[in-house]
């Protein structure tokens, strides 16, 4: 009996797109790897770039540069197309170029009788997933943001360069709007299975103006990395490659996603950053975490930015 095989289509090919395919592919993640861009050129050049790559690859990834019939067969398709940041805009200031954009994709996937899961990159991601949520028609658990799967773990990172233990061992969450209203849940950090608080006071001269500090970088990263490189695209590729296997391979992790609050943290009707139970058959539920006053109020603010930007959205 073969290997189910496992097709993700790519609708996107720039920086995010490109680099999230070229993850997939040394990684070994798919059996089958669809590009799809308005510039067909570019997903072309791309899907020969990669194909060269192949015999260096850790298993057989089939690449072609498609159209949205291939969307039909697919498990998974992943929106990276769009508008993306310049220097100093805001993710919030796309949100209507990136509206505009998204209706059609999702109207041509879904003609093609797509029905698979949505993975949503392109920002402001948190607006983007509602959008696709609403225009698709597919149940909410269908359609998966990248959320603050990012900025948890530049957190993560951040905080294991300080505390000089790995990363992964560093177990602390931003959530939230992917944008300027995102929140550290500091009430819950651990290192080890050490909480935070405890672990301070083992420490010595740690500063909380560092940690505040490590919060400011984490969810000004982007800005930075923007200014610098005019955009950000390797750990957002590897970011989709790890929320992609968690579904393909139904790993039930908990990641931080973008997903549709039905009164979960006593919202709804909103798509936000919140730790999640990542399934092949999309997310399986919300975790509620425990939230101290300051977290509370942090989220609900923005809750209320991101329902103040769907209420303006012409759908
Ligand atoms: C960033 C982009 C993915 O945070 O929004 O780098």
């Amino acid at each position: 009996m073969g290997e189910k095989l496992s097709r993700v289509v790519i609708v996107g090919t720039g920086y995010v797109g490109a680099s999230f395919a070229f993850t997939m592919l040394n990684q070994g993640v798919a059996s089958e790897l669809c590009l799809i861009d308005m510039n067909k050129e570019k997903a072309l050049g791309d899907v020969m770039d990669l194909n060269h790559g192949l015999p260096f690859a850790p298993s057989r990834t089939k690449i072609w540069q498609g159209d949205y019939s291939d969307c039909k067969d697919a498990d998974i398709v992943v929106l990276t197309a769009g508008a993306n940041q310049k220097p100093g805009e805001t993710r919030l200031d796309l949100v209507n170029k990136n509206t505009k954009i998204f209706q059609s994709i999702v109207s041509q996937v879904m003609e093609a009788g797509f029905n698979g899961i949505f993975i949503v990159a392109t920002n402001p991601v948190d607006v983007l997933s509602y959008v696709v949520w609403k225009v698709s028609g597919l149940p909410k658990e269908k359609v998966i943001g990248s959320g603050t799967i990012l900025d948890t773990a530049r957190f993560r990172f951040l905080l294991g360069e300080y505390f000089q233990v790995d990363p992964r061992n560093v177990h602390a969450y931003i959530i939230g709007e992917h944008g300027d209203s995102e929140l550290p849940v500091w009430s819950s950090a651990d290192i080890g299975v050490i909480p935070l608080c405890d672990y301070l006071e083992q420490k010595e001269g740690v500063k909380q103006c560092d940690l505040d500090d490590i919060f400011i970088h984490v969810r000004d990263a982007a800005y930075e990395i923007i200014a610098k490189k005019e955009a950000t695209y390797y750990a957002i590729a590897m970011a989709l490659v790890r929320l992609t296997k968690a579904i393909l391979n139904d790993e039930h992790s908990i990641l931080t996603v973008s997903t549709y609050l039905d009164g979960e943290y006593g919202f709804e009707d909103v798509y936000i950053g919140v730790p999640s139970i990542v399934t092949r058959q999309g997310i399986e539920r919300v975790l509620e975490i425990e939230l101290n006053k300051e977290e509370k109020a942090m989220f609900a603010r923005s809750v209320q930015v991101l329902k103040d930007l769907i209420g303006q959205l012409d759908l």
